[in-house]
């Protein structure tokens, strides 16, 4: 028994250990991701993400600001503002993954 849950803990921090490094989503919920950056955030954004009610999401817009700000943005939105929170919709892997997508300009 002590064997089964020792091996059962190495199990979890090297798959652990392997979600942290490769946190990327899979396919098909990268295309899940471009699909909500187009309707939901596209709907403050702007679907080609030049701006509306919110500010434009284009790589030009967004190079020089700190990816990991963004992230906290995009998972517990701005107080105060219209950005809302999408912690529960988004993980933080996904979170991290549509900053990346959109500091490459991705489904643009
Ligand atoms: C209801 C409108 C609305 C929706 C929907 C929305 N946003 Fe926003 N967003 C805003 C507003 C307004 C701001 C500016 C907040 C401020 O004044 O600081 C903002 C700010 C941001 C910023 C910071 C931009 C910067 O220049 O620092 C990012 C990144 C962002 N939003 C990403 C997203 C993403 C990704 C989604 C979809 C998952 C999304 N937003 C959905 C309204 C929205």
């Amino acid at each position: 028994m002590k064997q089964y849950c020792y091996k059962t803990l190495v199990f979890c921090m090297l798959t652990g250990m392997a979600a942290s490094v490769h946190p990327a989503p899979d396919a098909d919920r990268q295309a899940e991701l471009l699909y909500l950056l187009k309707h939901d955030c596209g709907s403050c954004h702007g679907m080609t993400r030049k701006g509306g009610l919110g500010p434009p999401l284009l790589p030009e817009n967004l190079s020089d600001r700190p990816p990991q700000l963004m992230v906290n943005t995009v998972l517990d939105g701005r107080p105060g503002t219209p950005m809302p929170p999408w912690r529960g919709e988004l993980s933080e892997q996904d979170a991290q993954w549509l900053v990346e997508a959109m500091l490459r300009g991705e489904g643009l």
